[in-house]
């Protein structure tokens, strides 16, 4: 054979391969999505007319007593307003919910009240695995839970740990899950048919009174920053920032190492604060509560710098007193709830993680020359306020759990255009496709 009809085989057979490549991904496709089709609840109840809240048809819901009462038998909160478990708060808003209904007939949602977070905490007498038991012998039990196969159950945990047993319920694919989402980091994520961002839990707003002092610092940040790729823009923001006040005077902006994993002055440069000194290094010595509070307090400026996952409890904390958020995190889009009812981008800054990585001082500076003067800030802070009790849990009439409900029920019941918890799926078919691409291109070769 000459070298022409060589190449003209060789690129029949990358053509058929590629070929070959597709139809198995539009296989792998078909396999993925085919469970999310069937999970589709035939027929919508509801019309859906309006987003908000007042004129919203009401979402019914059924809630399980014997998950309720087990729970609330064996475990005692001591601290409903724990950064990482707003299940307390949930099941508290839920039960005198005007929406509760004790006939499961005419029931949208079915609600399980389950709180992982506190049988991890220690606050309960039994364990997650025993309560994981309780829990699925009575969705076992349950006609409603067959009826739908779990598909029109919620189920809200905000708190890692506990997915793995929230995974593990029956038919826990099907359900519906309230979390909070991390975005990129989904791979941690269990894998529920349909899910809705719920945020960090957090305290109720203090009164203005206590919140107008006199502000001592233009910029806040404290946080844990290591050498782990995932804290490189908290680790740019010690090293950088602690001196970009707008002229207005100090910052407070500063690292925390728990457990003293790395040297920072070693590892980055970064010195250890010495007793006069609160920006620009990292503590020491841990911020009692009351400081970290005046501090935050006496702030212009929250800086909600993203982690190990793209959420950060620093953002209710700074809604809490009244500070509005700059924020520098990949993926924060996916944390933040309830977009079509809040206007976000009216009361923070969102900034570009990869600018604010290649020049931070300057971006922050940008920031600081658009959006701090009084006016601007006080408007913003005024537009949080009035908005705040749609996203803080701890606000006295927080309506989280009602905007979660209705958020469910039209997302995932009623909408054709359902959320579904694609990151893992998706990335999971794009590691297939490459696999398979180059099982196949080295195949060639060898004449395929
Ligand atoms: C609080 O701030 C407002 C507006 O900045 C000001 O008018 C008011 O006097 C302040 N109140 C106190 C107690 O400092
Ligand atoms: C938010 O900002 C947009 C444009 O900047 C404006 O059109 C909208 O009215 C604002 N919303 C609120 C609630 O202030």
């Amino acid at each position: 054979m000459g070298s022409g009809g060589w190449v003209r085989g060789r690129r029949r057979r990358i053509a058929a391969a590629s070929v070959l490549a597709l139809v198995l991904l539009a296989a792998l496709l078909v396999v993925f999505h085919a469970e999310d089709s069937m999970a589709k609840r035939g027929g919508a109840r509801l019309e859906w007319v309006s987003t908000t809240l007042e004129d919203q048809p009401a979402v019914r819901f059924f809630l399980y007593e014997d998950v309720l009462e087990d729970f609330t038998a064996h475990c005692e909160i001591k601290d409903r307003y724990a950064a990482k478990g707003a299940e307390a708060l949930w099941i508290e808003q839920l039960v005198d919910h005007p929406w509760r209904t004790r006939d499961p007939e005419t029931a949208d949602l079915f609600v399980i009240p389950a709180n992982f977070y506190a049988a991890h905490t220690g606050w309960c007498r039994k364990t997650p695995e025993e309560f994981l038991r309780t829990t699925s012998r009575t969705l076992e039990g349950s006609d409603w839970f067959h009826r739908s196969a779990g598909r029109d159950h919620v189920i809200l945990s905000t708190y890692f740990e506990s997915w793995r047993q929230i995974e593990r319920l029956p038919k826990f694919r099907n359900m519906i899950w309230l979390s909070r989402m991390s975005g990129g980091w989904t791979w941690h994520h269990p894998k529920a048919r349909c899910a809705v961002a719920v945020m960090h839990n957090g305290p109720p707003p203090r009164p203005r009174r206590d919140r107008n002092a006199t502000h001592r610092h233009t910029l806040f940040f404290v946080g844990q920053a290591d050498a782990r790729r995932a804290y490189r823009l908290r680790v740019a923001t010690i090293k950088s920032l602690g001196d970009v006040d707008g002229g207005r005077g100090d910052n407070f902006v500063v690292g925390t190492n728990p457990g003293g994993k790395v040297d920072p002055e070693k590892k980055f440069g970064i010195p250890y604060c010495e007793s006069s000194q609160s920006t620009g290094c990292y503590l020491a010595v841990r911020l009692t509560h009351k400081r970290f509070m005046k501090e935050l307090t006496g702030s212009r400026w929250n800086l909600f710098v993203g982690g190990d996952d793209p959420g950060s409890a620093r953002f209710a904390e700074a809604a809490s007193v009244g500070v509005p958020s700059i924020i520098i995190s990949p993926g924060v889009e996916s944390y933040l709830s309830f977009k079509d009812r809040i206007p976000w981008r009216n009361f923070t800054v969102i900034v570009d993680p990869s600018s604010f990585l290649a020049h931070p001082k300057e971006t922050i500076g940008e920031v600081l020359r658009r959006y701090d003067d009084d006016e601007t800030r006080d408007r913003m802070v005024a537009l949080q306020d009035q908005y705040s009790r749609e996203f803080l849990w701890g606000h006295p009439e927080s309506r989280v759990a009602t905007n979660a409900l209705a958020e469910a029920a039209r997302e995932c019941l009623f909408s054709d255009n359902q959320k579904r918890f694609h990151s893992y799926p998706f990335a999971l078919q794009i590691y297939l496709f490459v696999f398979i691409m180059i099982i196949i291109l080295a195949a060639i070769p060898f004449g395929l």
